[in-house]
């Protein structure tokens, strides 16, 4: 049995979030089948300006915050009445701005995570409706952003997102000599954010499980482990809505567990990846020169020293289908995909009729 979830003002029926995947593997097509299908669906806003009509090669801010507000236009066309937010990750130069955009397009929440969201409250102040869900891997994290969200803002997340180092992809929150060694507890992590709330702020407020969730078995031992509701990610790149082209979606079909591992992004966070290409990412860049065009992240080691690579374009490639000097980020689950289905499917599956109809 499951019940809805209800994040700040908004509520949706299903206690899934779909995870924000950046340069537009969750853009408006996946978010919004999601959010029409009864979860939230997240636009994530990373690097949406290099798919951008308005995009000229050198306006790489401008363009972004339009590729926003289009995405968020047609995530909306979707799914009108659905739950719809933004991923926003701090690591990005233009951070402040692209929370206030999210704001301005209608986003219902912010997540937030790469870094973490201090000054998140006061870039939405003007939006008290908009939901504020921080990311984090630890429930030290959690404390530290609650006490100077409430000392600074007077104001506490409406709920927290726990992401698993050990399984999610993309980013994450660890040091990369600490992820997968068994030391991380997924879910004493998770009810120790809930009990840090309960306790400390006297709050109950959703706590999300993230990270390695594929099926219904996965979904149903987090909610019995501690958690309100699961954010997926993988899982929903391998549907007909998930934004990326098709050849990405295949290199999930295609891959094994072994192609599935860890990269080190110039951003200075660890990644998993399917990273058995990583040297022809790398080499794609250094054999073209390409230099920095945008600036786009705060902190980048190919920026300064031209280490590694340019992640935004290696991700961008990816997504328009070069995966051989692209970069697939992918959760620990990638290699359990074996067909494209679609986001009505995978609610489908996690949440029988006969379950719904109890409901
Ligand atoms: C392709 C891909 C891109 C991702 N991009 C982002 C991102 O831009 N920002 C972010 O906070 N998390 C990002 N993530 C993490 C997901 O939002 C999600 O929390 C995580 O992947 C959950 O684990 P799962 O993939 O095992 O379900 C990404 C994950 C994947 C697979």
């Amino acid at each position: 049995m499951f019940q809805g979830l209800k994040i700040g003002r908004h509520s949706v029926p299903y206690p899934v979030i779909q995870g924000g995947m950046g340069v537009r593997i969750s853009g408006h097509r996946l978010a919004g089948h999601v959010a029409l299908n009864g979860g939230i669906g997240i636009v994530a806003a990373a690097g949406l300006a290099l798919g951008s009509s308005s995009y000229d090669g050198g306006n790489f801010f401008a363009a972004d915050r339009q590729g926003l507000l289009d995405e968020l236009r047609k995530a909306y066309e979707i799914a009108p009445d659905g739950v719809i937010g933004v991923n926003c990750m701090v690591a990005v130069s233009n951070y402040d701005e692209v929370v206030r955009t999210a704001c301005e397009g209608g986003a219902k929440l912010i997540i937030s995570g790469a870094g973490l969201p201090m000054n998140l409250p006061a870039l939405t102040s003007d939006y008290p409706d908009v939901a504020l869900v921080p990311i984090v891997s630890s429930v030290k994290a959690a404390e530290l952003i609650a006490r100077k969200w409430h000392k600074s803002y007077q104001r506490l997340p409406d709920a927290v997102v726990v992401e698993d180092p050990d399984t999610a992809g993309g980013h994450l929150g660890e040091k990369p000599e600490r992820i997968g060694t068994g030391e991380y507890d997924q879910y004493a992590t998770v009810r120790g954010v809930k009990d840090y709330f309960a306790q400390q702020w006297d709050l109950d407020i959703p706590i999300i499980a993230a990270g390695g969730i594929w099926d219904r078995q996965d979904m149903q031992y987090a909610l019995t482990h501690g958690a309100d509701a699961v954010q997926m990610g993988t899982r929903f790149v391998v549907t007909e809505e998930c934004d990326a082209d098709d050849a990405f979606k295949q290199a999930y079909l295609n891959c094994t567990k072994s192609d599935i591992g860890l990269i080190m992004s110039p951003a200075g966070l660890p990644g998993r990846a399917i990273n058995k290409n990583i040297e022809q990412v790398r080499q794609r860049d250094v054999d073209l020169d390409v230099y920095c065009p945008s600036g786009c992240l705060k902190k980048c080691a190919y920026k300064a020293e031209r280490e590694r690579f340019c992640i935004v374009h290696a991700l961008d490639r990816a997504q328009k289908g070069d995966i051989d000097t692209g970069l697939v980020f992918c959760g620990s689950n990638a290699w359990k995909a074996d067909r494209i289905t679609t986001v009505k499917e995978i609610f489908d599956e996690l949440f029988p009729q006969e379950e719904r109809e109890a409901v």
